[in-house]
């Protein structure tokens, strides 16, 4: 496993690699925990090489103080890292990803309208914008994403798919803690009393398939944020019922065939995010 801190040591570990056409790339902003390598273990099952990028990408934070209390690990990183077969980790500087300002604009099909999209506005134009360039650097034909980050992987699809990105995006399921939180990179950042109280929020969600038969998607969610308000460590910032192809808020049960239901919460300052499948 090489660690390439430049992109001058990437392309020299890159021009090393024996099939080129069969890299399975792992983005990530480091921390690495559970979550991140189920996907770095599903790019090794799949493909002849692995290349995991570690990069906290400025583009992307909408508020200053997340981008710099943002945990950084990459010593331990690459030790959970050398445990699973992986070619490369390209751990760049700002410099090599952005030798100057990104001013591009993505179309994002709409479906940053919905969700996190209004709530952190340019954070996934931020996201498309550090995707596409290591997408140009790594030329996977296999990038694996965690529906953890339900509305990211389903942006990353459409501008894939819009600007004829040669590749196949693979959506992997959520890794959780033995008491239900999603692992999270921020979870490290809770108190130990917010950490007690951040398995409410999944237990709460699962309710939502057992309510469905008596109340509406609206008052599914108001029944939901309130039962999550009631703990004092927590406070919802939404849940939404959705159409898990559009991410629009659905009003009837029958408007969509995929649902997705998806919420923010704070455990102050920490935001935490998780979705599940109804
Ligand atoms: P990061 O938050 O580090 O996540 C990297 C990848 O790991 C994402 O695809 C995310 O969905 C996945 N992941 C995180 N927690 C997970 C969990 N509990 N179960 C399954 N997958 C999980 O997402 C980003 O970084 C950035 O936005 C990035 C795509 C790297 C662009 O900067």
């Amino acid at each position: 496993m090489i660690v390439a801190k430049t992109l001058a040591e990437f392309a020299q570990a890159y021009s090393n690699l024996e099939n080129k056409a069969d890299i399975g790339f792992v983005p990530t902003m480091g921390a690495l925990h559970e979550g991140h390598i189920s996907l770095v273990k599903e790019s090794a099952k799949r493909c002849s090489h692995t290349v995991v990028s570690i990069f906290v990408n400025p583009t992307q934070f909408n508020n200053k103080q997340d981008l710099e209390t943002y945990p950084r690990t990459l010593e331990a990183d690459c030790k959970l890292l050398e445990e699973c077969a992986v070619d490369i980790v390209f751990a760049p500087r700002v410099i090599d990803i952005y030798p100057q300002e990104d001013t591009r604009v993505f179309d994002l099909g709409g479906l940053d309208n919905y969700g996190e999209g209004p709530r952190r506005p340019g954070h996934f134009n931020g996201v498309a914008q550090v995707v596409t360039r290591l997408f140009d650097i790594v030329k996977p034909a296999y990038a694996f994403f965690g529906e953890k980050d339900f509305q990211q992987v389903a942006i990353i699809k459409y501008f894939v798919k819009d600007l004829n990105y040669p590749l196949t995006i693979v959506p992997c399921s959520i890794i959780r803690e033995s008491d239900g939180l999603a692992k999270s990179s921020r979870n490290t950042l809770l108190t130990p009393a917010q950490r007690a109280a951040a398995p409410h929020i999944y237990k709460t969600l699962c309710k939502a398939v057992e309510l469905k038969g008596k109340y509406s998607p609206k008052e599914v969610a108001a029944i939901l944020a309130k039962e999550i308000d009631e703990n004092p460590e927590l406070e919802t910032e939404y849940i939404e019922i959705i159409d898990a192809d559009t991410l629009r808020p659905i009003e009837n049960w029958n408007d969509a065939e995929n649902l997705r239901l998806w919420c923010a919460v704070y455990a102050r300052p920490v935001r935490l995010i998780d979705n599940i499948g109804l």
